[in-house]
């Protein structure tokens, strides 16, 4: 079974989803994995319902990192700006389906570190909007 995993973990590296840059994103972070140096970018265009209606992602790094980042960027689409921001671990571990190392654990949490404090962005600007109104 982890051989299926695997495979699909390739097959998103060659072929990441949602690569590249949005025109006129509402919300981006970027962050790096300090021990490798490996970047990952993420944008988000949202909607009036505050529901993420498009994504891209952008950086270089190993397999494990972009590919959670390619599977992950199919699953924010139509997801609550206020449901991202809850995200835990568990969300990038699953879609990637295989035992993770202790040493690889940040290659796979970096595309839910840049995902969440994207939607933090967005909480935290609209926090400062309703205390100045
Ligand atoms: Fe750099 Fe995985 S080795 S993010």
């Amino acid at each position: 079974m982890d051989d299926l995993y695997r495979e699909n973990i390739l097959e998103h590296y060659k072929q990441p989803r949602n690569f590249g840059e949005l025109p006129d994103p509402d919300l981006e972070f970027e962050d790096n994995n300090p021990l490798c140096g490996d970047e990952l970018k993420v944008q988000l265009k949202l909607g009036e319902d505050e529901r993420i209606t498009d994504v891209r992602f952008s950086g270089h790094g190993c397999a494990i990192s972009q590919a959670s980042a390619s599977m992950a960027s199919e699953e924010v689409v139509g997801m609550p700006v206020d449901e991202l921001i809850k995200l835990d671990r568990d969300f990038v571990l699953d879609l990637l389906g295989i035992d993770i190392s202790a040493t690889r654990m940040k290659c796979a949490l970096l595309t839910l570190k840049v995902l969440k404090s994207a939607g933090l962005g967005h909480a935290v600007a609209e926090c400062i909007r309703e205390a100045m109104a």
